[in-house]
């Protein structure tokens, strides 16, 4: 199955989709994720993206949609996959839209995780991520075994930290984005029959639930 999860920043893409990819068996390709590791290699990609991200701006299109493409053309995505925030504007749900034709694919579902502007904030500012596979926790709804490390790296090398764009200012510039630039998204896949949206604002595992039950 092809899969997008959709929804603001804080609304649990990236918890939903750790967890999902081993109940469905498809990847997770986070473009966020995928910045962040470009990053840390220090790759010329990673820093043209983290001029965008610091100031919570989409990187550009063309650059998003190239990278994105090239990672579901991998051998472990040729079954399917989870997208978590991609695509995040109407020319990048084109261009998905455009080169899966070209291979006789379609998207499946899309899965709109939907919360209320008050809950991402209170989100954002109490999440810490392990440095190396990403995954989040958060000081009261989702707290770690053990203060500071992650779950599932602990001991070797899960140490947590806080993003840099989750600091108030870049919180409230990217819940702007998300309004203007990537809820146009919610019309384009109504249309095309294959949107349903999900109550974001349960407890973490009443979440799955519901997305599960939609996937069936
Ligand atoms: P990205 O990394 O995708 O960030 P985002 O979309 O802003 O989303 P987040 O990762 O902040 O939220 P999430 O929904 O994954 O929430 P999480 O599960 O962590 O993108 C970052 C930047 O990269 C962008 O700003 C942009 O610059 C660039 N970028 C990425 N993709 C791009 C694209 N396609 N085009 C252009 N630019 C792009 O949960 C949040 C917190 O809430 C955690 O602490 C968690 O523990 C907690 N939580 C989760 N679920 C629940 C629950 N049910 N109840 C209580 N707490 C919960
Ligand atoms: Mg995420
Ligand atoms: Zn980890």
């Amino acid at each position: 199955m092809r899969i997008i999860l959709l929804g603001a920043p804080g609304a649990g893409k990236g918890t939903q989709a750790a967890t999902l990819n081993e109940e469905l068996n498809a990847p997770h390709i986070a473009t966020g994720d995928l910045f962040r590791a470009a990053l840390s290699q220090g790759t010329p990609l990673g820093l043209e993206a983290k001029s965008y991200m610091d100031r919570g701006e989409l990187v550009p299109d063309n650059v998003t949609v190239r990278m994105l493409l090239e990672r579901i053309s991998q051998p472990d995505a040729a079954d399917g996959y989870i997208l978590d925030g991609f695509p995040r504007s109407l020319a990048q749900a084109e261009a998905l839209d455009d080169a899966l034709k070209s291979r006789n694919e379609n998207i499946d579902k899309v899965l709109l995780v939907d919360v209320s502007e008050d809950e991402l904030v209170r989100r954002l500012s109490g999440r810490w991520i392990c440095r190396t596979c990403q995954k989040p926790f958060h000081v009261i709804n989702n707290p770690p075994k053990k203060d500071g490390l992650c779950d599932v790296c602990d001991p070797e090398d899960g140490e947590l930290y806080q993003r840099d764009d989750d600091k108030p200012e870049t919180v409230r510039n990217r819940l702007g984005v998300y309004q203007d630039q990537t809820a146009p998204l919610i019309d384009y896949y109504t249309a095309q029959g294959i949107l349903t949206s999900i109550n974001g604002e349960q407890e973490i595992e009443s979440v799955r639930a519901d997305l599960l039950a939609a996937l069936e």
